[in-house]
């Protein structure tokens, strides 16, 4: 029965598919298209990563970037700031000052020569890992029950979301700009804003006393986590009234 549904619905498609092919060309179906990624499309309709986006082509980087999508079996990992993330930049690692070469490893340092899935990251928490940028440009990360915690020295950051993710090509969305120390030195300034209230539950992947808990982009980690317990308590007792109501 399955089976007569099945062969019916697919003798309707090959008809309409045919059909369609004579109305538009005479030739054959066309071989599946090739495993190619527009990295330039993707980022213009993801994000918004107009900024970014910019900067890999001023920069030619995105050339770079696309040779290795296309033409290597390593792939390539690229993390992609947001356009906040570029316009939350403040006075000591602004971006104005830099020379085109230093834009140019900027660009390269958001990327890793190598195709790596998000739980992939779970082998490579131990050592700061070399970007497109070279040795002297890397990253540390973490992974943190799932959360992909990437580490510049000058940047705290984490994976917000994968815009794609399928070999060669992964691409993570993060809401900071990666700054590498090789560019804007190792002094790096502690966090303007003191330690705020003690968490409730610190996550143990963060060391205590560290100066760069919350970077100096953006010191708003202390509200948020208020804002969330609010909103926890917020959940919670409307759980109880609900109960409540349930069982009168
Ligand atoms: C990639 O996408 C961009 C933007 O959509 C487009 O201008 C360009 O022609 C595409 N490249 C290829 C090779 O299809
Ligand atoms: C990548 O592949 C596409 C499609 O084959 C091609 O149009 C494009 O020029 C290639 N780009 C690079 C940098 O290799
Ligand atoms: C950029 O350069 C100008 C002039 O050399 C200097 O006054 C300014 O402080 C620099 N800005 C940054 C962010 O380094
Ligand atoms: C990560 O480790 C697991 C098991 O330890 C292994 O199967 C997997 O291939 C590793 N991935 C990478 C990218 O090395
Ligand atoms: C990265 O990890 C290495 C080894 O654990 C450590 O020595 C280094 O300070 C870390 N770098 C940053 C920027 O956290």
């Amino acid at each position: 029965m399955n089976l007569v549904v099945c062969a019916t619905a697919m003798v309707v498609l090959v008809c309409f598919a045919s059909a369609n092919a004579q109305t538009s060309s005479p030739t054959p179906a066309p071989a599946p298209a090739p495993d190619y990624v527009n990295l330039t499309a993707l980022l213009s309709v993801a994000g918004p990563f107009h900024t970014f986006l910019n900067y890999l082509q001023s920069t030619k980087v995105i050339d770079t970037f696309q040779n290795q999508a296309n033409n290597t079996e390593k792939g390539i990992t690229l993390f992609v700031p947001k356009d906040e993330g570029f316009s939350s930049l403040k006075k000591p690692t602004s971006l104005s000052n830099l020379t085109q070469d230093q834009l140019k490893s900027l660009c390269l340092f958001h990327a890793l020569p190598h195709y790596y899935s998000l739980s992939d990251f779970k082998n490579l928490s131990q050592n700061p890992i070399p970007t497109f940028a070279g040795g002297a440009y890397a990253l540390n990360f973490t992974d943190n029950s799932g959360t992909v915690r990437i580490d510049s020295g000058w940047t705290r950051t984490k994976v917000i979301s994968a815009v794609h993710a399928t070999d060669p090509v992964a691409i993570y969305e993060t809401d900071k700009v990666l700054l590498p120390e090789a560019i804007f030195g190792t002094d790096i300034p502690p966090t303007p804003a003191p330690a705020p209230a003690p968490e409730i539950a610190p996550s143990a992947d963060t060391p205590a006393g560290s100066a760069r808990e919350s970077d100096s982009s953006s010191p708003t980690s202390a509200p948020s986590s208020s804002t969330r317990m609010i909103l926890d308590l917020a959940i919670l007792i409307s759980a109880i009234v609900g109960g409540v109501l349930f069982f009168w």
